[in-house]
């Protein structure tokens, strides 16, 4: 199928007019998990192909907020505006300082963007895919013309850093984006899924309270407040989801993995990047990776992915982009991208 039966119906397109990330400095690395617990790097290398991750200083008022507000102004930059000139922020994230008000209210006062509406959403490592495929809706619809999204989650602030099972794979970031309507329906997100299955919530979720806490994970010492997980199902969930997401993505636009400039894939496990890899017959040096550098980062992986490839020029924008994600909900959500 050819890009304008996808978007028939439909009289404006979408480009991405900027993009922007960020990751504190402070760098947590193996070597370092292996001094607080019993890991090694060697163990953690093996598994999911992580050597560091970056987190945060609360101390010096590093979190959610801060790392937004840096990937934005970035994003907001790069496409040459101001906040002044979006008429909507959304920020994707489970690490909101506040839930009243949004991080996105608070990020938007910040840049000067107002009276643009702002809210957040809530999809874990989908967050910056949902936020995508959203504001792409909302632009070709003309409900806005500019819209700023960010995938950011400080991860280290619901890590629970005695326990050796989770603590390992999360890190902090924040990626941004600045979306700009443009006359040819054909361009931005020509094909999109944003899915969920919500009978998987046990596998990833985040108590606050022991009335939460899901039937036979009582004894799971992770404390409250604090990231809990079923590697091995998660790990089942995401191979299989994954995959199918892409071939979904592969079976509705009629695209063949070598028609694709770059994958950009959620972070979550090289070695589940790997068996797509190979599993699909993706071309290995259009699929980006960086979780050595930056571990899993949640909302803020694929918006991070999307700004360090656009900047090293990784995107081949003559094709388009396929960006996919799966996440705690459980969710996973994909989009086709046409530059
Ligand atoms: N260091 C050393 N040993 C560890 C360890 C660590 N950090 N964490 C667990 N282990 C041990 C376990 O206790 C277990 O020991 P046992 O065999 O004596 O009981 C052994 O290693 C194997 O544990 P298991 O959980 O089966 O490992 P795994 O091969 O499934 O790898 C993950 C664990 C977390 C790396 C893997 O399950 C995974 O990546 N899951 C998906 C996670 C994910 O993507 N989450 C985010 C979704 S967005």
């Amino acid at each position: 199928m050819n890009a304008s039966d996808l978007t028939a119906g439909f009289n404006r397109g979408v480009r991405i007019a900027g993009t922007g990330s960020a990751v504190p400095d402070r760098v947590l690395s193996n070597h370092d998990l292996a001094k607080m617990m019993d890991t090694s790097d060697e163990w953690i290398q093996q598994r999911t192909g992580i050597r560091e991750r970056r987190i945060c200083d609360p101390e010096k008022g590093e979190g959610t907020l801060w790392l937004s507000e840096q990937a934005a102004a970035l994003a907001l930059e790069d496409a040459g505006l101001t906040g002044a000139d979006v008429d909507l922020v959304i920020v994707a994230t489970v690490t909101m300082e506040m839930t009243c008000p949004s991080t996105a209210a608070r990020l938007a006062g910040k840049l000067g963007a107002t009276p643009a509406g702002a809210f957040d959403i809530t999809a874990a490592c989908c967050g910056f895919m949902y936020a995508l495929n959203l504001a792409d809706s909302l632009i070709r619809v003309g409900r806005a013309n500019r819209i700023l999204i960010v995938g950011c989650d400080c991860m280290s602030s619901i890590i629970d850093y005695d326990d050796r099972s989770v603590s390992i794979l999360f890190g902090d970031a924040a990626g941004s984006a600045v979306l700009e309507a443009v006359d040819d329906p054909t361009r931005g997100s020509v094909y999109q899924s944003l899915q969920a299955d919500g009978r998987g919530w046990p596998s990833l979720y985040i108590p606050r309270e022991a009335s939460q806490i899901a039937a036979g994970d009582e004894d799971n010492p992770i404390k409250l407040g604090n990231l809990r997980m079923n590697g091995r199902e998660v790990y089942k969930f995401a191979v299989t989801r994954f995959q199918r997401a892409i071939k979904d993505a592969f079976e509705k636009t009629g695209l063949e993995p070598d028609e694709f400039g770059a994958f950009i894939c959620h972070q979550s496990n090289a070695r589940i990047i790997e068996s797509a890899v190979e599993k699909l017959g993706l071309p290995d040096e259009k699929v980006y990776v960086n979780i050595d550098r930056y571990g899993n980062s949640s909302a803020g992986s694929v918006g991070l992915c999307l700004d360090q490839m656009r900047k090293a020029g990784r995107i081949d924008e003559s094709k388009p982009t396929m960006l996919v994600a799966f996440g705690g909900g459980m969710t996973w959500a994909s989009s086709v991208w046409r530059h």
